[in-house]
């Protein structure tokens, strides 16, 4: 790419609620690392996105500053990417009001995560929780967005994304980019540790799970209790022996040598010997990126300068799609 050539843009919203997993940083954080030399990458952390369920205050308050302190010990450097927080820039709001004037009720009613969440807060419908793919599509639009890395859980919401803006660049022009999604090349995908055939989730039980910030004895703890088989072979055949083969992928991915050469290493071992080996393989990993994040909280000064500065950055980024589409709406002009 030329010097004066610009970046692609992508940009990614990260819910603050929950913990960050393992596999979201095998899967998803690891990688961006290797984007930022290469594209202009927006971080926000959606906290108006939180809010669609009940939060406690002070819990939400915390966990944002903890995303922003992950985030930059994984690596991402707050200076090549914006790592900011969504109602700090307030043209996400903003936008979300003009695109909800562009987007239908049936839309909005097919949306698979609406007929769940709906479900699942049955006490709580409410109407943020109908138009979060419109606040999700003002998110990405707003940067004029050219890559969104999303699983498939949120791919649907990116097709009504492209929908709006196809819709709105119908009626006034070229006013959106439309946002294709980003596969990341590489990446294992990591299993839970108690049913090996569905992918670690935070949304799962405690023990399926290797939280990021989790200790060495906690860590310890969910391997050696993660399910194996009885065949009692170290193998790499995630068809057969999926508990197996996702220790065996977890060590891979995080730099111990491909799968068939750490399985052929361990021949005739059994899985104790394995999940010690997985174990320590994990705490090597995460210790640097954990006594980073401890360094990082405990500088409450700088995450706070970080997301300040970088919400400016945004704020300015935002405003120019926010004016056009205002002024293409036919809001007056300002003097
Ligand atoms: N809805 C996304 C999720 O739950 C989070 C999100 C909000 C997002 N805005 C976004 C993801 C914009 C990608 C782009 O995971």
């Amino acid at each position: 790419m030329g010097e004066n050539e610009k970046k692609q843009v992508i940009f990614s919203g990260i819910q603050p609620s929950g913990t960050l997993t393992l596999g979201n940083y095998i899967g998803a954080l690891r990688n961006f690392v290797k984007l930022q030399d290469d594209y202009d990458c927006i971080y926000c952390i959606v906290d108006e996105h939180a809010i669609t369920v009940r939060q406690n205050p002070a819990d939400l308050r915390r966990r944002c500053l903890e995303l922003a302190a992950i985030y930059i010990a994984s690596g991402l450097d707050p200076k090549k990417n914006l790592i900011y927080c969504q109602s700090h820039v307030s043209g996400h709001a903003e936008l979300a009001w003009i695109l909800n004037c562009f987007t239908y009720m049936g839309e909005l009613s097919r949306m698979t995560q609406f007929k769940a969440k709906s479900a699942a807060h049955a006490d709580n419908i409410n109407a943020g929780l109908f138009t979060y793919p419109v606040l999700m599509a003002a998110d990405i639009l707003l940067y004029q967005t050219n890559l969104v890395p999303v699983g498939v859980d949120q791919k649907q919401h990116l097709e009504l994304c492209r929908d709006i803006a196809q819709r709105f660049n119908a009626v006034y022009g070229d006013v959106f980019t439309i946002p294709e999604g980003y596969i990341p090349k590489i990446g294992a995908k990591i299993m839970s540790l108690q049913e090996p055939e569905k992918k670690m989730s935070k949304s799962d039980p405690e023990d399926t799970y290797i939280a990021l910030l989790d200790d060495p004895d906690t860590i310890r703890r969910k391997i050696r209790r993660a399910v194996t088989d009885s065949d009692g072979e170290i193998r790499f055949d995630p068809e057969n022996k999926p508990g197996v083969s996702n220790l065996l992928a977890i060590m891979s991915a995080l730099g111990a040598g491909d799968v068939e050469t750490i399985a052929a290493d361990m021949q005739g071992k059994g899985y104790g010997e394995l999940k010690n080996r997985t174990t320590e393989v994990v705490i090597e990993a995460l210790s640097p990126l954990q006594a980073e994040f401890k360094r990082l909280i405990a500088d409450k000064a700088y995450l706070q300068s970080v997301i300040d500065e970088n919400a400016k950055t945004a704020n300015a980024l935002a405003l120019r799609t926010l004016r056009k589409v205002q002024k293409k709406v036919g809001f007056a002009p300002r003097g």
